[in-house]
């Protein structure tokens, strides 16, 4: 699908933005472990979350929609039977990844697959420590892609260093460890999402943090309760990046998921000169909430970015290399080669994408060098069939001298199926 992309003078009004995709994931994961009933509101609606919910549902956990509220009908660690069919996580990481975990305490053999663009994702990350575990995987060069078959089963407690800084991964081990006997620990080396951990503690676990080891005693018993999931912050940065960058930018974006280890996007815009203003702030189930004021009109300066915050806003970069087309200087971001395996390489996909728009941007090995004060043309562009590429290039497109296209618009599907209708909304 294309979409023709018109430049704009100003983005103003009030919205919310869909339910974040990782406490999604994770409300109806850790909701189908539930020894009790889980109502979730404010679930995301799109196509990663009914991966997850139909592999679940293929798994035997039972989920009725009432007044826009889920309910799921939670069967315990040991309810699960064996899914009939290969379990089809489509184009999503974090259901393959956390699903990975799942089955591993399962006393049966199940197949996991997904999309082209999933196979060629890395599940090593994830297999290793599985089998120290000891779960049995195997697949295509050593369990190293999707198709898995997994046969779990006793699983025993380990103590685990992440190579990489990955939530998917932390959180496939939390939940494989609520089937051992033990404390299971896991050790980050950056802080990433701490959604799962906090999940757990809304559902009654017992899962310790001391510094970067997270520690999960089990065998677990899992309460029932709710989950409500805040706005997606993920989502919201191509908005809150927009507005910033227009004179009379104004938007107010409500109920907005702020959990710190998920907002490296709004401190560096902050530093990068931009007006940000968290209003109401609170918790819900367990997560820090907000509402979030941005201002446009004032001058954003190119940053230097790396290290920790990196995993605070990975999915956030294509977000934040389009502001960084607009800010007065260079930005760098280095440290960030975790984007070359995203539903698609992320690096090199935003420099040739806005390259195409006559931007200066160019790519290195863990990042981007932007060169800021760009006078972008319109062009025809594409998504890669990746979702934040399609809505990263359809920002940088409102700032461009004419119309772009964007091809492949249809990938918005998998976190933000109305992101083109909400766009048009607040676009003046
Ligand atoms: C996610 C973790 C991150 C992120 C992804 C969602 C999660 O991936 O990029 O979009 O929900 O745990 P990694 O764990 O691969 O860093």
């Amino acid at each position: 699908m294309e979409i023709t992309v018109e430049p704009v003078e100003t983005i103003r009004g009030q919205i919310r933005v869909p339910g974040d995709k990782s406490i999604s994931h994770r409300a109806l994961l850790l909701s189908s472990l539930a020894e009790e009933p889980v109502e979730i509101e404010g679930l995301l609606k799109a196509a990663d979350i009914s991966s997850t919910q139909k592999c679940l549902q293929d798994l035997g956990t039972g989920f009725v929609e009432e007044k826009g509220r889920l309910k799921v009908s939670g069967q315990g660690l040991r309810g699960f039977k064996e899914p009939q069919v290969y379990l089809d996580a489509g184009n999503s990481g974090t259901t393959a990844r956390l699903l990975a975990g799942l089955l591993a305490g399962q006393p049966f053999i199940s197949t996991l697959t997904g999309d082209e663009s999933l196979r060629r994702r890395p599940m090593k990350r994830v297999t290793e420590p599985l089998r120290q575990m000891g779960a049995s995987i195997s697949g295509r060069e050593d369990s190293a892609s999707l198709p898995l078959t997994i046969r779990g089963g006793s699983l025993v407690p380990i103590s685990y260093s992440l190579p990489v800084a990955s939530a998917q991964v932390k959180s496939a081990l939390l939940i494989a460890a609520l089937y051992c006997r033990g404390i299971t620990s896991v050790i980050d080396p950056f802080n990433t999402r701490d959604h799962t951990e906090r999940a757990l503690r809304h559902l009654g676990a017992d899962i310790k943090t001391a510094g970067r080891r997270i520690m999960v005693q089990g065998p677990a018993r899992l309460a029932g309760g709710r989950f409500s999931v805040p706005g997606d912050i993920s989502a919201a940065a191509f908005f809150i990046v927009a507005a910033a960058l227009t004179p009379r930018g104004e938007l107010y974006i409500e109920n907005l998921g702020v959990n710190p280890t998920r907002s490296g996007l709004l401190d560096l815009l902050k530093q990068m000169g931009a007006d940000l203003r968290l209003l109401n702030e609170r918790e819900r189930c367990g997560e820090p909430v907000a509402d979030l004021l941005v201002k446009g009109g004032r001058n954003l300066r190119g940053i230097k970015c790396g290290g920790e915050i990196i995993p605070r806003l990975i999915d956030e970069i294509p977000a934040l290399a389009v502001a960084a087309l607009f800010a007065g200087g260079e930005t760098t971001i280095r440290g960030a080669s975790e984007l070359r395996v995203k539903e698609t390489d992320r690096i090199r996909a935003l420099a040739v994408e806005l390259q195409k728009m006559g931007a200066r941007i160019k790519e290195r090995p863990d990042g981007l060098v932007i060169e800021g004060g760009a006078k972008l043309n319109g062009a025809r562009c594409h998504s890669h069939g990746d979702h934040r590429m399609a809505m990263a290039l359809a920002t940088a497109a409102l700032f461009a001298e004419s119309e772009s296209i964007i091809e492949g618009a249809e990938a918005v599907k998998v976190s933000f199926p109305n992101f083109f209708n909400l766009l048009k909304k607040v676009a003046s």
